[in-house]
């Protein structure tokens, strides 16, 4: 029997001691465990196969404890599910299976093949694979509970430990905990095997696959607080001080009642994540009673004095650091990272932010990282909110599902507000094997366990229950949505939930009162029949925009015929074209000045994303992607030869920077607008048109500024003003001609920006620009360069395809090689590919606990050869 204590202690404060001190012994222990884990990459001799996951559905018991009743209660089977395979013994020789360390995407790695679909990324990441790590367990363990904790696997995990069956998790996307204490064998090694069962068609992107985030073990005396088991919350906040509301869950796995004292002492956070000076407030709760394996709920309130605001210019962190003693002997120390900071969503003036008007300029972001994958990199995932914080986004939407945990971390750090997303589908699924399989037994214990796990983070702004579910138009999808806002609820009362909607006509439904905030996909143009439908009703911009195109490609005549815009499974970069659902950037814009009710917005996307080439997602069955007269004519004499075509588009358009994380023009509109105070002013297209010498061709400016004076060698083609700060200069009049294009911007009358388009030169030479000169020998740390194709002058030639080979010597290896061309269908692990117009990446990683100079080289046939130094330390 299992009971619930609440134990409601009267308020502790003392200020500006430092009576405790942070870094205590470790009492708790989480250890990484990514390194050195044995693969198998296929099954031949059938070995597993009378385990498919629907028969051992039952099986995936939830959580390390059944104190934490994440929903249904799943229970364990009886006997031991599996022990008769062979993988799953202790004993069995793994030596022959491939040794790596995750996270680990298998799909990544290819080959692509053209002939599946668009929304598989064309990567294979379908099908069962084993893992299986050996450990070894130190005497000290003896007498202590040892969890697993994984933060993601795609998908179906099943794990064993020792060959005893231990429990598992079918939603890839979630964080989970297994108890491996009843199985460990102290002192001794250690085997654990998964077994992950992927299928295939569960999304409308690249899922990606393996152990993919990153897995640890974690070491706590049996009376600790619980996984996620902290919750603080806002009571007051002025300048002068802000009282929290924390709350502490504490397990007892031993067989007696115990006694416990809590302290708890509250730091400002380095941005490391660690505690630093003084203790800004303590508070101590003394004899809490847990009655044998049971836990009992702790509340209190602490003051946090002059509190330094969590913002997105400020991020300003803390950390709660709980220490639980029994009999005056510390058995656990768990932090708790959070930020001080009032967010408030209003039907009129759309979101606040610490009692201000912040308007969300938001990216909706798929999981992957590009050439990488799905494979967890902090460091790559840091680069990608790098490059989007530089653009002035201030919001992620993590699209459609729960991140890995390191991404809300990183948000917290850089002041990027989150939306976090349980789901694409309910109950009705898009998909063959979409979530909606998983959704009757497990979406409770999803919903709470993404909301537990997230609800400290001051990132975090709200969250979103799903995304264009086909149930929103159902009766059942009002029961679901309700029952989802619940459990969020429950779980955190500080924050409201969401659903992005993609019908219309959902407002008019019961639905929309089953969310605090209602979001709308799309339909830019029905905001003011929103409002009037219901003026009180809190909305916001869930997604938006979904433009397309591909980075430096440009096609004529300019038109905003979306067909015209197309040509070799590529797309113009005048962005003057949209997909039927979306709208270019400006008009977006537009609608967000004259609906500030609607918060800003969360476009689709920032970066590409593997999988979802709209409009190439399937194969050829019409003739509209082909705009050149003798490209068509082949198509069509192929088309009828074959029946069809076959499209290698693999990864999307609707980035606002391509899969490297290199601008496309879209970018500095959104710079433009998002940042008006850093001076911009971006020209568009290049200036390499030799065949075009004479022709109408079009040039488009984006700039902060207000005004902007064109000039082609030395003469002014005009100056044009902007009516709306939203606005793109057009000069549609431009004869080709080479040599310089020169835009000036001004802004309120002064010189505000200033930018040069040349008509380059043949290539002649590479140019490597890396982001950073020295890379850690931890095994993670990666480095970005990126290799241009530059003329005699330096200037990068705008449509160069040279194909590049790159070495390296030293203790670095290449990872993976891109080049945004969302039509490649080379392995991202080659270390050589062609350069799409004038740019390619190259991404490197130091090898494990070695030192040294690093070289890089670069060879083109015709051009000079490149290296560039670096260091690994
Ligand atoms: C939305 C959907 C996204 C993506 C986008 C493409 O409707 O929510 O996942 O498919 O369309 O425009």
């Amino acid at each position: 029997m299992k009971h619930r204590f609440l134990v409601l202690l009267s308020l502790t404060l003392f200020f500006g001691q430092n009576i405790i001190c942070a870094d205590a012994p470790a009492v708790r222990e989480r250890i990484n465990i990514n390194r050195d884990w044995r693969y198998l990459e296929n099954d031949p001799a059938g070995v597993d196969s009378a385990l498919h996951y629907f028969q051992l559905k039952p099986y995936l018991l939830p959580c390390a404890n059944d104190f934490i009743i994440f929903g249904k209660k799943h229970q364990r089977p009886e006997g031991n599910p599996g022990a008769s395979v062979a993988y799953v013994k202790p004993d069995f020789d793994d030596s022959g299976w491939r040794q790596l360390n995750l996270p680990h995407d298998w799909a990544i790695e290819g080959p692509f093949n053209i002939d599946y679909t668009g929304s598989t990324g064309k990567l294979p990441y379908w099908g069962i694979r084993w893992y299986r790590k050996t450990f070894e367990s130190v005497e000290s363990d003896a007498g202590k509970q040892i969890y697993l904790d994984i933060d993601g696997a795609m998908s179906y995990a099943s794990i064993w430990c020792n060959g005893q069956y231990v429990g598992g998790w079918p939603y890839g996307y979630a964080s989970f905990r297994l108890d491996l204490t009843p199985y460990i064998k102290v002192g001794q090694k250690n085997v654990l095997a998964i077994r992950l069962d992927n299928p295939d068609d569960t999304s409308r992107w690249y899922p990606g696959s393996g152990i993919y985030r990153n897995v640890w073990l974690v070491k706590t005396s049996p009376i600790h607080v619980e996984q996620w088991g902290t919750f603080v919350r806002n009571v007051r906040i002025n300048s002068e001080n802000a009282i929290m509301e924390m709350g502490v869950n504490v397990e007892n796995r031993t067989e007696k009642d115990v006694q416990v004292e809590l302290q708890t002492s509250i730091y400002l956070q380095d941005e490391n994540g660690h505690p630093v000076g003084e203790e800004v407030s303590q508070s101590v709760a003394k004899n809490i009673t847990i009655q044998k394996d049971s836990w009992a709920s702790t509340r209190f309130q602490f003051e946090v004095a002059n509190p330094k605001l969590w913002d997105v210019d400020t991020p300003n962190c803390y950390v709660v650091v709980s220490r639980v003693f029994k009999d005056g002997q510390e058995v656990d120390n768990y932090k708790t990272p959070f930020g001080i900071r009032e967010i408030k969503f209003t039907h009129d003036q759309g979101f606040m932010l610490n009692g201000r008007k912040v308007p969300i300029k938001g990216v909706c972001m798929h999981h992957d990282l590009g050439a990488l994958g799905a494979a967890f990199n902090e460091v790559a995932a840091e680069r990608q909110l790098r490059i989007m914080k530089e653009m002035g986004v201030n919001a992620i939407r993590t699209s459609h599902n729960p991140p890995a945990p390191e991404l809300v971390s990183l948000c917290d750090r850089m002041g990027l507000m989150m939306q976090l997303e349980l789901t694409d589908t309910w109950q009705k699924g898009k998909r063959k094997n979409d979530y909606n399989i998983l959704f009757d037994d497990w979406n409770e214990a999803d919903m709470r366990s993404m909301v537990r796990h997230y609800r400290n983070h001051p990132s975090v702004i709200m969250w979103s229950i799903g995304n264009e579910v086909p149930d929103q138009m159902t009766d059942q999808g009002i029961i679901i949505a309700r029952n989802l806002t619940a459990y969020c609820h429950d779980e955190d009362p500080t924050r409201p939930t969401s659903l992005g909607c993609n019908k219309r006509d959902a407002i008019f439904r019961d639905i929309v009162n089953q969310v605090d905030i209602f979001g709308l996909n799309y339909f830019h143009k029905t905001y003011p029949l929103f409002k009037e439908q219901n003026p009180t009703r809190r909305y916001h911009a869930s997604e938006t925009s979904s433009a397309t195109s591909s980075r430096g490609e440009y096609f004529f005549p300019v038109t905003t015929d979306v067909n015209d815009s197309r040509s070799g499974f590529q797309l113009s970069s005048y962005d003057m074209t949209t997909i039927g659902w979306g709208c270019a950037p400006e008009a977006q814009f537009k609608m967000n000045e004259e609906y500030p009710f609607m918060s800003g917005e969360f476009v689709w996307t920032g970066f590409d994303y593997l999988g979802e080439p709209t409009p190439y997602n399937k194969d050829l069955t019409n003739l509209l992607n082909f705009s050149d007269s003798g490209e068509l004519e082949k198509a069509r004499k192929e088309l009828e030869e074959l029946g069809k075509i076959k499209t290698p588009s693999r990864s999307s358009y609707f980035g606002i920077v391509d899969l490297c994380g290199f601008p496309k023009d879209r970018y500095y509109n959104y710079k433009s607008y998002w940042r008006p105070d850093v001076p911009t002013v971006h020209i568009l297209p290049h200036w390499n048109w030799e065949e075009r010498v004479g022709e109408m061709t079009p040039v488009h400016i984006y700039t902060s500024g207000d005004a902007v004076e064109l000039f082609l060698n030395g003469k002014s083609l005009g100056r044009r003003e902007k009516v709306h700060s939203y606005d793109r200069l057009i000069w549609d009049d431009v004869r080709y001609e080479p040599g310089t294009l020169k835009a000036i911007a001004y802004k309120n009358g002064q010189k505000w920006a200033e930018e040069v388009v040349e008509t380059t030169g043949m290539p002649a030479t590479l140019q490597m620009t890396p982001e950073k000169t020295v890379l850690r020998n931890d095994g993670t740390d990666l480095l970005f360069i990126r290799v241009a194709v530059v003329d005699s002058k330096g200037r990068v030639v705008p449509r160069s395809k040279n194909h590049l080979k790159f070495s390296v010597s030293g203790p670095a290896e290449i990872v993976a090689t891109d080049n945004g061309d969302a039509t490649s269908l080379l392995p991202f692990q080659l270390s050589e590919r062609e350069a799409y117009n004038g740019l390619a990446l190259v991404i490197l990683r130091g090898r494990y606990m070695e030192q040294g100079k690093v070289v890089l080289t670069v060879e083109s046939k015709g051009l000079s050869k490149q290296k560039v130094v670096l260091k690994v330390e």
